[in-house]
């Protein structure tokens, strides 16, 4: 028996702060340290994810897509499965930088309210942890799954079948208090839930750790976080959305800037720390 594969959510209550790109370049770090990795896009119908690998205009083409995402959340997806010999393989996109997708799809719109309708709590958060159990898991080391950034039923099934939260904090004089909102969010959830999700990654995205006010965010986040906040924090690269622009991560690019090469040395830092914190390693 393959060890089930280690997951991670990315996750905070806010819009903006790297949710996405974190997925991404922490996806691809993983792959090149050999690691087989799942990429999972439940942040809404826009794509975000298969955009930064330049693939979004070629799913989207294809807007009859089914099976998608949406359908692994239905009551009918054991029974679709079933018939459907293919129905896993079809969900996946090769992102041609290591990890596999399975992007969005623009049915994530009316997903949360059909979760909703959901009447026992328990089933309405697990559909997610159900599929990738039952159907992707043993195919993969590591499952990344990019959420939206508000609370929703998506994101909370994403929580669920996760059970661990990568949190990208974007610093700013009003920023330590989204990070402490979800610590208290994550303990609401235990208490009322009685699952456990865990915070195991605050990453400080577009900070510089050499300038006077990046050193105090660092220290801030270092007295509030000292287990969570991530061993290299990322700092701001204009190569970030140049790299996107191109269809791919920093990874890919063939001269990246100097900034961009610290952005790719912290996320293969924080890749590797974010294996061992999830209970893996080698
Ligand atoms: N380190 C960085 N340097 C420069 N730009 C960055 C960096 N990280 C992210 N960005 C840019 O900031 C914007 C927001 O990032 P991203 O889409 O990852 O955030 P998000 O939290 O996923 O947002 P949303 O809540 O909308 O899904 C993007 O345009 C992205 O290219
Ligand atoms: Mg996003």
């Amino acid at each position: 028996m393959p060890d089930p594969a280690l997951r991670a959510a990315t996750f905070l209550d806010k819009g903006g702060v790297g949710k996405t790109t974190a997925t991404a370049h922490l996806g691809v770090a993983l792959d090149r340290h050999g690691y087989d990795v799942l990429l999972l896009d439940l942040a809404g119908k826009q794509g975000d994810l298969a955009k930064h690998f330049g693939l979004w205009g070629d799913i989207q083409a294809d807007d009859d897509r089914w099976p998608n995402i949406t359908t692994v959340f239905q009551d009918q997806w054991e029974t679709i499965s079933e018939k459907l010999p293919t129905a896993v393989e079809d969900l996946i996109v090769p992102t041609g930088e290591g990890p596999d997708l399975i992007p969005a799809h623009e049915s994530l719109d009316g997903l949360d309210a059909t979760l909703g309708n959901i009447d026992e709590a328990a089933e309405r958060y697990s559909r997610l942890d159900e599929f990738l159990t039952g159907y992707v898991e043993d195919d993969y080391d590591v499952i990344l799954v990019d959420l939206p950034g508000s609370t929703s039923n998506i994101a909370y099934n994403g929580l669920w079948a996760a059970k661990h939260v990568v949190a990208p904090v974007r610093p700013g004089p009003f920023e330590a208090g989204q990070a402490a909102q979800l610590r208290r969010d994550l303990k609401t959830i235990r208490e009322e839930q009685d699952v456990n999700i865990e915070l195991v990654m605050v990453l400080l995205n577009e900070v510089d750790e050499r300038t006077k006010a990046g050193k105090a965010y660092l220290e801030e986040f270092e007295d509030e976080y000292p287990e969570a906040l991530a061993p290299a924090q990322i700092p701001s690269s204009q190569d970030v959305q140049n790299a996107q622009m191109n269809g791919g991560t920093l990874f890919a690019l063939e001269r990246p800037s100097k900034t961009a090469q610290r952005a790719i040395e912290a996320y293969e830092t924080d890749a590797e720390a974010l294996v061992e914190r999830l209970g893996g390693g080698r």
